[in-house]
């Protein structure tokens, strides 16, 4: 059994996606067991708490350092005994040092076609907002591995989304999550939980 580790910090559609992609079997073998959020008043937690799963808040300002909120994330989910941390809507940068425990084992959902729109300062709606800004025709959303360098790990797996001339920034994002991201992060973490993805270097292989 693959014990899924959730970080979060708004809505929580994603988390949505993969508790769904649990119950209904698409992704086999595998529980969602923490949900931990930075931010007390996240819808995500309550979708965690009708779903039945512990959770629990750790917010950067209870920490003197950025090290140590990495550590107190890292021990909560030690402590679970998780197997993948996945980030969805997660609005903090992990350092380093989280890494040491966690390599290749932390998944993270970025609402643009890496390397386009990513990186420092690229999150949420301001994605959407910089992809109509520069007038591109498609979009999409992107599943990496995590590394210390923001949106810069091995992809796993991408899909494109058609930018239609009506769209505003809101538009945009709710067709980037029904088109994209609620396919491909199931999707993503079906493969892992079979076993079948491989990382070398910056690639991903998917073995099936
Ligand atoms: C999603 O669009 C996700 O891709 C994005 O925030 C939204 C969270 O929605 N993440 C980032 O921008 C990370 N760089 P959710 O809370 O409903 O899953």
């Amino acid at each position: 059994m693959l014990r899924i580790g959730v970080l979060v910090s708004g809505g929580g559609t994603n988390l949505q996606a993969i508790i769904d992609g649990i119950v209904s079997g698409y992704i086999p073998d595998a529980s969602v067991e923490l949900v931990i959020s930075n931010k007390k008043n996240a819808y995500a937690l309550t979708r965690a708490a009708e779903a039945n799963i512990e959770t629990c808040i750790i917010g950067r300002k209870q920490f003197e350092s950025p090290e140590a909120f990495d550590e107190a994330l890292g021990d909560r989910l030690k402590s679970a005994k998780i197997d993948l941390v996945l980030l969805a809507g997660f609005m903090a940068i992990l350092g380093p040092g989280f890494f040491t425990d966690f390599k290749n084992k932390v998944m993270n959902v970025h609402p643009a076609l890496i390397p386009a729109f990513s990186g420092p300062g690229y999150y949420g709606l301001k994605v959407h907002e910089s992809v109509l800004a520069t007038g591109c025709k498609v979009t999409g959303a992107s599943v990496h591995f995590v590394t210390p360098e923001v949106d810069a790990g091995p992809l796993i797996l991408q899909q494109a989304v058609e930018v239609k001339q009506g769209d505003d920034p809101e538009t945009l994002q709710c067709r980037v999550m029904e088109e994209a991201e609620w396919k491909i992060y199931p999707e993503a973490v079906r493969l892992f939980a079979l076993g079948l993805l491989e990382v070398r270097g910056q690639r991903v292989y998917i073995n099936n």
